[in-house]
């Protein structure tokens, strides 16, 4: 498909026509995915890399196999981090400015985790995300949402020795983005992880519980298994709320295994 062709697809179509198009590929998951469909398919818990709903997919999304690296030898390189590199304050994104930024400020807090549920220490994690009226400051974000001076919406943390990473933020609000007609993206916080190997960096994004935007996304949609998807989902925390401040949200990522927190190939959006 050409990028013309992708683009006027894109102009045209409505939030029902891709609704209808998520919903058909649901359906031939669940069909493909229940136990008594032919050949045992396994378990999908990745986003899929060409997923029609989602536009742009179609276009870059890998053709040709991957170039295939010696994983002995890129293993001999990890990232490391010492204390001193990362300045603990740089986890607090309401600070980052003379002012106070406007919007619920919010603990997000959570676990890294490898595939045996040993805690991933002292890594890297780093996040970016809209500000609470859903703009970011970045030149292609120009839709009519306000800027706010207070608020950068950038920040980055060394896990602890319990692989616990901890953000304090503004719920970012959704946002409109240009994959069809009145498109809406659910309010995220995109994440980076380098883990212990260079082999292991992923990005994804944690998603808010409970929002209204969930079905109708095509990004949260192409992961098609739910409980996969669901994985994106922090958990609202009382006990990391705090008395008169903020509220609280806990959200693990696991780097490996069949509990792997799905994760996407190229950062958007
Ligand atoms: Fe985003």
């Amino acid at each position: 498909m050409t990028d013309n062709r992708a683009s006027s697809a894109a102009a045209a179509a409505t939030q029902a026509e891709v609704s209808e198009e998520i919903e058909q590929i649901a359906k031939a998951h669940e069909r493909d995915a229940s136990p008594g469909a032919a050949g045992g398919v396994a378990a999908e818990t990745q986003p899929r890399l060409d997923y029609p709903p989602y536009r742009s997919s179609i276009l870059r999304h890998p053709t040709k196999d991957l170039h295939h690296a010696d994983p002995e030898g890129i293993e001999l390189w990890s990232p490391v981090f010492g204390q001193a590199d990362v300045d603990p304050l740089e986890a607090d994104l309401t600070i980052q400015h003379r002012g106070e930024p406007v919007g619920e400020r919010t603990i997000v807090t959570g676990r890294v985790l490898d595939g045996e549920g040993r805690p991933v220490r002292h890594q890297l994690v780093e996040i970016w995300q809209a500000n609470a009226g859903g703009r970011y400051i970045h030149k292609r974000d120009q839709h009519p949402a306000a800027i706010d001076p207070s608020f950068t919406g950038v920040g980055r943390c060394l896990t602890d020795g319990d692989g616990v990473y901890r953000f304090t933020t503004i719920k970012p609000g959704p946002y409109p983005w240009k994959n069809h007609r009145n498109a809406w993206r659910p309010a995220h916080i995109h994440f980076s992880l380098f883990g212990r190997e260079f082999t292991q960096r992923m990005v994804t994004q944690m998603y808010f519980p409970g929002d209204p935007l969930f079905a109708l996304d095509p990004i949260y949609q192409s992961i098609v298994d739910p409980q996969a998807r669901e994985r994106l989902v922090a958990t609202y925390d009382h006990d990391v709320t705090e008395h008169e401040w903020c509220t609280g949200y806990r959200w693990d990522i696991v780097l490996t295994g069949s509990h792997r927190t799905p994760i996407e190939e190229e950062v958007e959006s």
